[in-house]
């Protein structure tokens, strides 16, 4: 899907060469003269990426930076000033103008920056996709109190935006967690930008995070936006973060520091807010005392701490989960099993579920897939749970 350009500007030769231009460059492009007009098409068609004039008959451009800002799709805005008028432009990078250029335009800069903003807003619209997807599983917080008082703080964690680390076994709910925490704060319309750290190769590491200028480096063809970046004023979620290696686990909490990162070849600093929410297994106070872990890294992501217990620590949500998971089977299955046998509750109940919550939606998921009478019985469930 290609993105779709608003440019905005009153004087009408400057507008349609602007236009013309970018069609022929294959985006979708759409014209207004005035704020209103804009307001109209913003409206009616939506549009990815706007061209901004400063001065407009009807008032101030960058006053649609504002007006767009908490739109669940919110634009990328580039903003085009007069000569002299620099002051206007860095004002409006404050507010979330993605880059500034001056009268006359160049065009060929105009379509670099053109496509530096679709390449965020495809990258936005593939995480709200995966989002979409992964956010299918609800929480379910059980009966057990300590997973209350979790919950409650976990609230009170999105509620005022701080770092957070959340630690427990594998199968836990580590992501599900955190992809709560996002969903019920403020950011929660902003990006949850997921980075599995155990993935990323440990040179490579510096400029995801950071970005990078053109030429950075042997390879850096392209300036790159990082994920820091693209998280902004949203939530970046650090799975494993044990993983990160040492030097930048220094530069990182810098970064968290001075609320500003450096791109990898660059030289401006360049503000971020995003709220930190890391993940583990691992035990970091392990690690700390190894040197494996920089302690005041530990210090500063945990403000919040959620430690999840294994399920084998809350067997009396098994049954709460076990209820949820055939509901959600049978209608992702298109099935209509109607319960499960005492006998087979038994068994779930007591078995000590090594892989956590994971490993019972598995075991729902088959035993769903495999009931062709209305309960679920012990020749449902895998042989591990009922030999146990
Ligand atoms: N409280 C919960 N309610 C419903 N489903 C849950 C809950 N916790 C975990 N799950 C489900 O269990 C599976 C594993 O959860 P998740 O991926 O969050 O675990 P994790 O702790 O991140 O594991 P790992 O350490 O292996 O990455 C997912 O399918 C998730 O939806
Ligand atoms: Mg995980």
């Amino acid at each position: 899907m290609t993105a779709s350009v608003l440019v905005v500007d009153d004087e009408e030769t400057a507008r349609m060469a602007v236009s013309e231009f970018l069609r022929i460059k294959g985006y979708e492009v759409f014209e207004a003269g005035t704020l209103a007009d804009a307001r109209q098409v913003i409206n009616q068609d939506g549009a990815d990426i706007i061209i901004l004039d400063v001065r407009l008959p009807d008032g101030y451009g960058p006053h649609l930076l504002t007006e767009t800002a908490m739109l669940p799709q919110r634009p990328q805005v580039i903003i085009v000033t007069a000569h002299g008028e620099v002051s206007m432009a860095v004002e409006a990078m404050k507010n979330g103008a993605q880059d500034f250029m001056e009268k006359p335009v160049d065009l060929l800069e105009l379509e670099k920056s053109v496509k530096r903003a679709a390449e965020i807003i495809a990258m936005r619209r593939e995480l709200n996709h995966l989002r979409g997807k992964a956010s299918l599983d609800k929480f379910i917080v059980g009966k057990t109190k300590a997973m209350h008082d979790m919950i409650e703080l976990a609230r009170r964690a999105s509620e005022a935006s701080v770092s957070t680390l959340i630690t427990g076994p594998t199968g836990t709910g580590k992501e599900v967690l955190a992809r709560f925490i996002h969903e019920n704060g403020p950011r929660a319309h902003k990006p949850f930008i997921d980075v599995n750290c155990p993935a990323i190769q440990s040179t490579m590491f510096e400029s995801e995070l950071f970005g990078h200028e053109s030429g950075a480096f042997t390879g850096a063809t392209h300036k790159r936006t990082g994920l820091m970046e693209v998280a902004q004023d949203g939530v970046l979620f650090l799975d494993e973060i044990s993983s990160m290696p040492m030097d930048l686990q220094a530069k990182f909490l810098r970064a968290l520091e001075e609320r500003a990162i450096r791109r990898v070849g660059g030289t401006n600093l360049i503000p971020v807010d995003v709220q930190v929410i890391a993940a583990s297994n691992r035990n970091l106070k392990e690690m700390i005392a190894h040197h494996e872990f920089r302690e005041d890294l530990y210090y500063r992501l945990k403000v919040v701490d959620l430690d999840l217990p294994s399920l084998a620590e809350r067997k009396v949500d098994i049954p709460d989960l076990v209820g949820y998971y055939l509901q959600f089977f049978n209608q992702k299955l298109g099935k209509n099993v109607l319960d499960v046998t005492p006998k087979a509750m038994e068994a779930m109940v007591n078995f000590n579920w090594p892989g956590n919550i994971r490993e019972l939606r598995n075991a729902m998921e088959r035993a769903v897939l495999l009931c062709d009478e209305a309960v679920i019985d012990l020749g449902h469930l895998p042989r591990d749970i009922t030999t146990a």
